[in-house]
């Protein structure tokens, strides 16, 4: 596995290189779109680089890239991770943390299955289940984390106003369990789709944090309609303006 801080920089243009080098006969029972997915992956250099290096998905390079720009992960932190499996996001956090089984300081979440990652307590669990932020905040050992992540997905249904609406929402829950939890000066990472976060929710963000910022890092797939909001520095749950209040009042 590399180390975070020196990963192998992408050919060409800061991306890796997509030159076509596997071809994938179509085979009896495989669809031409499983086929099309199967040789993209094949050929995907950050498959076969996560592959390589021992993490779990290529998502971690994307939260690797992140934390480059932004440096928002630091030992000892504590951190949630919405959205947790297959559970690079997670090897990535505890990694930078030095999350370890006796001092854990990383807790994912994630309605799917996911094999154990050193370091990480996993709730397999609907992040929108009523008691998952009280789930979440006792497997944190009732500590604040000072950073939470959200990488969460709906299952794609192809009608792009329903998916984009579905992340939205998911983006939306995981900011407002940020807002309730995070420590002071804590950030926030979530998927967003293309076109950026709603606008009630940039306000909230930048409401509650110092920064707010869009990313999409090299290694999130061009064609992919995903982004990143980036909320840095979070003022605290008492700094935040009465704004609610004067507006209605
Ligand atoms: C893109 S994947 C995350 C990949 C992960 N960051 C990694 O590095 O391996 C998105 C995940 O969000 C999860 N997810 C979507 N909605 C969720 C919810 N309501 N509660 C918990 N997990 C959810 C999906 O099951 C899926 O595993």
């Amino acid at each position: 596995m590399a180390d975070k801080k020196t990963p192998d920089k992408p050919k060409g243009k800061g991306r890796a290189d997509t030159g076509l080098k596997v071809r994938v006969k179509t085979a009896r029972g495989r669809t031409a779109s499983s086929t099309r997915w199967l040789q993209r992956q094949l050929n995907d250099p950050y498959v076969v680089k996560a592959r390589k290096e021992g993490w779990r998905s290529r998502a971690a390079f994307k939260l690797i890239e992140i934390d480059e720009k932004h440096k928002l992960l630091k030992r000892g932190q504590r951190v949630v991770d919405l959205g947790a499996a297959p559970g690079g996001w997670c090897q990535v956090a505890a990694r930078i943390t030095g999350s370890t089984p006796t001092n854990p300081l990383v807790v994912g979440i994630d309605f799917l299955e996911m094999d154990a990652v050193t370091g990480v307590t996993f709730l397999q669990k609907d992040f929108l289940d009523e008691d998952a932020p009280a789930a979440l905040m006792a497997a944190l050992g009732g500590h604040n984390p000072d950073v939470v992540l959200s990488d969460m997905a709906s299952p794609t249904t192809g009608h792009h106003k329903t998916d984009y609406l579905r992340t939205a929402y998911l983006c939306e829950v995981a900011a407002a369990f940020a807002v309730d939890v995070l420590n002071p000066g804590g950030s926030f990472v979530a998927k967003v789709f293309r076109g950026g976060t709603e606008n009630d929710l940039l306000a909230l963000l930048k409401q509650n944090f110092a920064q707010v910022f869009h990313i999409k890092p090299p290694s999130s797939r061009q064609e992919s309609v995903e982004m990143y909001v980036v909320a840095k520095g979070f003022k605290g749950r008492r700094a935040a303006p009465e704004a609610d209040g004067d507006e209605t009042g």
